[in-house]
């Protein structure tokens, strides 16, 4: 088994037989020296600095009905929210004043009226901060939709593929959501020059090895930037709510498989492994993840922003805790990387409009 850490690891590819063993290993001590290993190519890639990104949950509304998500359309429990333009930029500037250097929009899917005031955003935080990066997290739109974005100042957009398997994606969203029609908005925010971000949920219900091996081909292909993936929470008002909850010692397996896949690639260590375990940023860490995104939004509307139960959105979670994260990072020899953390490119044979990363 260490042999293929030592494979992977110098390679950057194992064949589906292989990542199926590294997947399947009971814990012991070969998935011990996989995260070590991981981690050690981390800190060769970036030291021992780690990337903070700003989250400014700009809505909860959504037009979209996937089964696992608390803010589903057909929750009728939520209380909806959108944030006020100026809300939005009031908290870059409190994100900007603690020294973030990227702001990421996450929210539900809008109606597609609201593209243009995404737009505007993006233009005028794109203005008042032209150093600073701008994800966008905000789901599926059409082509123009994202050149649109992208020409009003986006740099970075991250959309999770959830699972490869047309028939596991059809388990876990509504019949009139298409795996086709995501992987196609993956495929055009590549190719209009997007620094991109994919993933999955780790133990969603339905999950096998095999998707997950599917999960790893598929990200192997696509070349992401970024890749973000955390456990499955079941939210309690979610027709998936008596699922149990994934692993987080699958998830930083995870971690480190794709940190050996990709030495340069940015990957956080999610709110969503935090909130699972008390010690999940760092477990993310030790396993090759070099990404933290606290959150940035009010106080206000953050336990309206619920996607699954019991999320972590306080202490070092919290953009005023970052303090509490600086000090959860010493002790294991890190700290905090205040720099854009522009993904390095790694992609260039895949397309030219890469080349200008
Ligand atoms: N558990 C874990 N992650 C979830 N997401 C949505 N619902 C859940 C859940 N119940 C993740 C999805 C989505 C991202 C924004 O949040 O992967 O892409």
């Amino acid at each position: 088994m260490k042999q293929l850490v030592d494979i992977l690891r110098d390679s950057h590819h194992l064949n589906a037989n292989g990542y199926a063993a590294l997947l399947s290993a009971p814990e012991g001590d070969a998935t011990a020296y996989l995260r070590q290993q991981a981690q050690q190519v981390a800190v060769d890639s970036f030291g021992h600095g780690i990337f903070v990104r700003g989250l400014v949950e700009v809505t909860n509304v959504c037009r979209n009905d996937c089964l696992y998500c608390g803010i589903r359309r057909s929750n009728t429990h939520v209380e909806r929210y959108t944030l006020t333009h100026d809300q939005v930029m009031q908290s870059c500037e409190a994100g900007y004043r603690l020294g973030f250097s990227t702001f990421v929009l996450q929210g539900g899917e809008l109606p597609r009226d609201k593209a243009q005031w995404i737009e505007q955003l993006v233009a005028d935080i794109k203005a008042s901060w032209p150093e600073c990066a701008i994800t966008l997290s905000l789901g599926e739109w059409s082509y123009e939709v994202y050149k649109r974005w992208l020409e009003a100042g986006a740099d970075r957009y991250l959309l999770r593929h959830e699972t490869h398997n047309p028939a596991h994606y059809a388990m876990l969203h509504p019949a009139n959501m298409s795996q086709q029609n995501r992987l196609q908005c993956l495929e055009a925010l590549k190719e209009l020059g997007y620094q991109v971000g994919t993933g999955i949920m780790v133990g969603s219900p339905g999950q096998t090895v095999d998707h997950l091996v599917e999960d790893i081909q598929y990200i192997e292909r696509l070349k992401p930037h970024m890749i973000g993936l955390g456990p499955f929470v079941p939210h309690h008002d979610t027709p998936l709510a008596h699922h149990p909850t994934g692993s987080a010692d699958l998830t930083t397996r995870l971690y480190a498989i794709f940190r050996l896949m990709f030495p340069k690639a940015l990957i956080p260590s999610t709110t969503a492994l935090n909130s699972i375990h008390p010690e999940g940023r760092l477990m993310g860490i030790r396993a090759g993840a070099n990404v933290v995104m606290p959150n940035l939004s009010p106080a206000a509307v953050r336990d309206r922003y619920s996607l699954y139960d019991g999320k972590a959105s306080t202490h070092a979670e919290a953009a005023e805790g970052i303090n509490q994260l600086e000090q959860q990072l010493a002790p294991i020899g890190y700290h905090i990387d205040w720099g854009r953390g522009d993904a390095p490119n790694f992609c260039k044979n895949n397309s030219h409009n890469m080349n200008n990363l």
